[in-house]
C-alpha cells in the first residue's frame, strides 16, 4: 500500500523515513503508482529538508532497483574502471580519456548522457562523427570494450529507469541542483552499470551545478560514501568550470581538440585534467601501478601514438568514421576581436555556453536537434594577455546572423582587465 501524501508531509515536517518508504516511492513512481505531482512534492520537500546519509543510500538503493544492473567485471573477468563529471561547459574528458586508458591495457566501457542547456552532453559530441552508433546493445557493447578495448554508448533504457523519470521531472520543478538528489542520480547510474572504480570530477564555478568548493567538496563526499558503502573504490576531483575546459566548446569541435589531445596537441587545462584522470583510474585499475606510474604510462601512449591507434580502433569499431576530416565544418566562421590592451580576467562559462547553444550547438527544451557543425573557440582564457585587435574568440556558425549575435555574446563573455587575475588551477582539490 503506498502513502505518498503522508510520505510528502513527513519529509516536509523534517523527518526522516525508513528504506523501506523511500523504496515504496520509489518503486511506486517508476510502475507509475505514484503521479508526477506527488513525487514533484516530494523532491520539493527533499530540497528544502534535506536527506540523511543513509535516506541518501536508501533512494540511491531503490532507484538502482528500479530497472536492471549489470555485472560488466565479470563478464570481462577484469576489473573494470569508469569516470563521471557532473557537467560542464567544453568538457570532453570522457573522449581523450578512454583511448588513452584504453591504449594502457585497461578496459574502458562508458555509458553517457546527453546535454541539456549550456552544458555539452558526450553522446551528442559522438554523434558528429559520421556513422558513429551510440546505440549498441548490451552484448555488443561488452563485446566491444572485451575485444577493442573500449566503448562510449548511450544508457540503455533499462538501467535506472527511476532515475531517467525523476531527472525530467526535477529538471523543470526546479530541484535539480539538491545535493542528495544529485548525489543518489549519478551514483544509482554508476552502480548500476557495474565499474568497481569510478572517478568522479565534480566542476566548480560559474558553470557547473556547484558554485563554491565547499559545495562541490560537500557533494563528492556525499558521492563518494555512497560508492564506498556499495563496495565501490572511488576518487573525487574537484576541477574548474568558472570558465570553459579547453577552447573548443559545441560537438564536431569538441571532438576534434579531444583527438588532438590523445596526440599530445591538446590546450594545456585540458590535457593536465585528461592525464591526471588517467593516472587515476590507472592507479585504481588492475595493472597494479601507483598514480606516478600510472601517469608515466599515459603520457607514453599519448608520445608513442598508441592512444591515436586505440582512438581510430574504438571509433571504427562503433561504425563511425576515423578521419577527422569526415566532421562537419561551420559554413561561416568569424572573429572575436579583443576591444582593448589587457589580462583576460574573466571568460564566464555559462555566457559561452550559452552562446554555442544559441548557435545550435545544445538544446533547449529535450527535443531540440543538434547542430554538430556549429560552436565556439576560445582562442583566450582566463590570465591570458591580449592586444587590441587579437582573436579572443573564434565562432563556427551556420549563418551570418547567428555568427553576429554569438560575436556579441562572446564580447560580453570577456571581461578584460589592467592586471593578471589570481592563478586557479584546473584540478582546485581531491576528495579521497
Ligand atoms: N547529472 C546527473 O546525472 N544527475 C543529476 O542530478 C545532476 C547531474
Amino acid at each position: 500500500m503506498i502513502r505518498p501524501a503522508e510520505l510528502i508531509q513527513r519529509k516536509r515536517d523534517g523527518e526522516e523515513l525508513s528504506n523501506d518508504e523511500l523504496e515504496e516511492l520509489i518503486l511506486g513512481y517508476t510502475s507509475f503508482d505514484v503521479p508526477d505531482y506527488q513525487m514533484a512534492a516530494f523532491c520539493m520537500a527533499v530540497y528544502f529538508r534535506g536527506l540523511s546519509p543513509r535516506e541518501t543510500f536508501a533512494l540511491t538503493d531503490a532507484m538502482i532497483r528500479s530497472g536492471e544492473t549489470i555485472d560488466l567485471g565479470s563478464q570481462l573477468g577484469r576489473k573494470v574502471v569508469d569516470k563521471h563529471s557532473t557537467g560542464g561547459v567544453g568538457d570532453k574528458t570522457s573522449l581523450s580519456v578512454g583511448p588513452i586508458v584504453a591504449a594502457c591495457g585497461v578496459p574502458f566501457g562508458k555509458m553517457s548522457g546527453r546535454g541539456l542547456g549550456h552544458t555539452g552532453g558526450t553522446l551528442d559530441k559522438l554523434e558528429s562523427i559520421p556513422g558513429y552508433r551510440t546505440e549498441l546493445g548490451l552484448g555488443e557493447f561488452v563485446d566491444q570494450v572485451r575485444d577493442v578495448g573500449m566503448a562510449i554508448i548511450g544508457q540503455t533504457g533499462d538501467l535506472v529507469p527511476a532515475d531517467k523519470l525523476l531527472y525530467g521531472l526535477r529538471d523543470v520543478t526546479a530541484t535539480v541542483d539538491q545535493m542528495s538528489l544529485i548525489a543518489a542520480s549519478i551514483m544509482s547510474k554508476k552502480l548500476a552499470a557495474g565499474a568497481q572504480a569510478i572517478v568522479l570530477d565534480v566542476k566548480v564555478g560559474d558553470g557547473a551545478f556547484m558554485k563554491t568548493i565547499e559545495d562541490a567538496r560537500q557533494l563528492g563526499t556525499t558521492m563518494l560514501s555512497l560508492g564506498r558503502e556499495a563496495g565501490r573504490e572511488v576518487v573525487c576531483l574537484l576541477t574548474d568550470m568558472d570558465q570553459p575546459l579547453g577552447a573548443a566548446v559545441g560537438n564536431a569541435v569538441e571532438v576534434r581538440e579531444a583527438l588532438d589531445t590523445v596526440r599530445g596537441r591538446g590546450p594545456a587545462d585540458f590535457t593536465e585534467l585528461v592525464l591526471d584522470a588517467c593516472a587515476r583510474l590507472l592507479a585504481l585499475s588492475d595493472l597494479g601501478v601507483d598514480e606516478v606510474e600510472g601517469r608515466r604510462r599515459a603520457e607514453a601512449a599519448v608520445a608513442d601514438g598508441s592512444a591515436e591507434e586505440a582512438w581510430r580502433r574504438w571509433i571504427a569499431a562503433q561504425g563511425g568514421d576515423p578521419d577527422e576530416r569526415a566532421l562537419p565544418v561551420a559554413p561561416v566562421q568569424r572573429e572575436v576581436l579583443a576591444p582593448a590592451d589587457g589580462f583576460v580576467r574573466r571568460l564566464g562559462a555559462i555566457a559561452v555556453g550559452n552562446a554555442a547553444v544559441h548557435l545550435g550547438a545544445g538544446r533547449r527544451t529535450k527535443e531540440d536537434a543538434i547542430d554538430h557543425a556549429v560552436g565556439v573557440l576560445c582562442l583566450a582564457k582566463r590570465g591570458d594577455t591580449v592586444e587590441q585587435g587579437q582573436p579572443l574568440a573564434r565562432v563556427l556558425a551556420r549563418d551570418d546572423e547567428s555568427a553576429a549575435a554569438a560575436e556579441a555574446e562572446l564580447l560580453a563573455a570577456y571581461e578584460l582587465a589592467d592586471d593578471a587575475p589570481p592563478e586557479r588551477p584546473v584540478l582546485l582539490d581531491v576528495v579521497d
